[in-house]
């Protein structure tokens, strides 16, 4: 017990001269006081790019703060997040990886939690030239809009139920169907869900293994604090728990592998994402745990953000009717209401684009992008950034920037008429993809996944809040997390504006 006392002791001495010294030494941005040990680790409000942004009122568009000892860096400006992104891209582009991250991508073998270095640049060029081709997104356009259509198509059954009259429906349900098929048939090359909306038994299981492997409020203090894990090595069972998630995840992703091996062998070769990486293995020299962790990596960083970016753009075209009748308006003239909307129609919509812009502008589903860490020492805005440090652009702040946006809280689709800025990560002033090495490779599949929902629930319906509740009243709370959720789900009345045989589910067979 003493010897463990002196142990402990020792290493928090060392760690408070260590964050002296780095004191002494750098020139830190400046950042609310850490306290001894843990940091500022209690002085962050959960939802922590709204924390971020408060502090950048007090200290400035590049502050630092520390998790225990840990130093990050927080930069809520075009002209920073420029010097992140573009100039120090390279020193800035490897990844933060918690020890739940850690483990789950074996230590960055996949794409998202690989530092940049030749792995990651290989996994890159092979998502870049294999899987997110101009061709790849057109040959699975059949995918995005049977899903499409599959929602529009319940949302009608639902909403003209007589047992549903007047009431609102939990709009998130559809919409998150429409991203996990989307999602899993592109990946995996299967629908999960009948057409009665129930899980199959494969289904349950990769459901399963999406939920597993939380971190707990253990796991979330150790990860601070690595000192704690020493103290809580003997209860904490996540070592344990995180080998049997991996099992179960590798082997649910081998069947199908394997499944898909035999078809191509058969002659059934298919155009998922599993085929071309199963096709392009020997040529990148993919290991078996690269391929299962990228096809990870696209269902975990391409489901949420799609149903989550276009949940909060529904919230505000209720909250704007006028936004809303305006983009009806267009589809009405462009479309007309003898047929359905396709992608081929997207560039005849500029109402449509700029508002889902616009909604991406303040509902960014991933604010604080993903953490970046610095390889090297380099200095932003005259700042020292040392080697290891967790590097975070506020891109929920880029977008309410008052000198770049007017009114910023304002939803006004037209100030995209006004300024043109790019989001493709061309335009420091909005980030919603990233920008730089990092940037997301689904970027053109989400606004794609995003624009065309967004243009079918318009075309389909009128949306109006619950009754007796202003359209004011839907509550815009966000949820804390990597990925924002709306606090509250949003309920909302659908009225159908078209003729009926305009409402069936257009089925694609891949
Ligand atoms: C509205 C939809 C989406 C948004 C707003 C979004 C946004 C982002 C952002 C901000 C990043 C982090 C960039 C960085 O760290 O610098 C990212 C990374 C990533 N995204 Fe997306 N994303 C979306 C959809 C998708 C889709 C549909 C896929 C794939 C099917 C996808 C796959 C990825 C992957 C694999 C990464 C990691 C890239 C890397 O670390 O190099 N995303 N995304």
């Amino acid at each position: 017990m003493g010897l463990t006392l002196i142990i402990l002791a020792s290493i928090i001495l060392i760690l408070i001269l260590y964050s002296l010294f780095q004191r002494l030494r750098y020139k830190i941005p400046p950042g609310p006081k850490p306290w001894p040990v843990v940091g500022n680790l209690y002085d962050i409000k959960p939802v922590r790019f709204r924390c971020f942004y408060e502090w950048a009122q007090q200290y400035g568009p590049i502050l630092s703060f520390r998790l225990g000892s840990k130093l990050n860096v927080v930069v809520s400006n075009a002209e920073l997040a420029k010097q992140v992104l573009k100039e120090y891209d390279q020193n800035l582009a490897d990844r933060h990886r918690s020890r739940s991250s850690a483990k789950f991508s074996k230590d960055g073998k996949d794409l998202i939690w690989a530092d940049y270095g030749p792995h990651y640049v290989k996994v890159r060029k092979a998502c870049t030239l294999e899987l997110f081709t101009q061709k790849r997104l057109e040959a699975l356009r059949p995918i995005r809009e049977d899903e499409v259509t599959a929602m529009i198509d319940t949302l009608f059954r639902d909403c003209t139920n007589p047992e549903n009259k007047g009431k609102p429906l939990k709009v998130r349900r559809y919409i998150g169907a429409v991203s996990f098929n989307n999602i899993t048939r592109l990946t995996f090359g299967k629908r999960f869900i009948n057409s009665k909306g129930e899980l199959d038994p494969l289904g349950k299981e990769f459901k399963a293994i999406l939920s597993g492997g939380r971190t707990n409020k253990m796991g979330f203090l150790s990860e601070h604090l690595p000192w704690l894990r020493w103290i809580l090595m003997p209860f904490d069972k996540e070592k344990i728990e995180t080998a049997k998630h991996n099992a179960r995840l590798d082997r649910f992703t081998r069947e199908i592998m394997d499944e898909h091996t035999k078809a191509k062998l058969q002659g059934g070769a298919k155009n998922h994402f599993v085929d071309a990486l199963l096709r392009i293995k020997e040529e990148y020299e993919l290991s078996e745990d690269t391929i299962i962790g990228l096809l990870w990596d696209m269902v975990i960083a391409g489901m949420d953000t799609v149903s989550i970016s276009v949940e909060w753009a529904l919230a505000e075209l209720i909250r704007n009717p006028r936004v809303q009748k305006k983009a009806q308006q267009e589809l009405d003239r462009v479309i007309g209401n003898q047929r359905i909307m396709t992608e081929e129609d997207f560039s005849s919509l500029p109402y449509l684009q700029a508002l889902a812009k616009e909604s991406l502008r303040l509902h960014p589903p991933t604010p604080l992008m993903l953490p970046h860490k610095a390889k090297t020492h380099v200095k932003i805005g005259g700042y020292d950034i040392p080697k290891g440090t967790i590097v975070y652009v506020n891109v929920w702040g880029l977008g309410r920037d008052p000198n770049v946006y007017p009114n910023p809280e304002e939803f006004r689709p037209e100030r995209f008429f006004e300024v043109d800025i790019d989001m493709k990560g061309q335009d420091f002033r909005l980030l919603p993809f990233g920008a730089g090495r990092r940037i997301c490779p689904g970027t053109q599949l989400g606004i794609n996944l995003v624009t065309s929902m967004l243009g079918h629930l318009l075309h389909h319906f009128d949306w109006n809040p619950p009754n007796g509740m202003k359209p004011e009243e839907i509550n815009m709370k966000e949820d804390p997390g990597i990925v924002t959720y709306m606090s509250n789900p949003l309920q909302a009345i659908p009225v159908p504006r078209l003729p009926a045989d305009l409402y069936k589910r257009v089925p694609a067979d891949m």
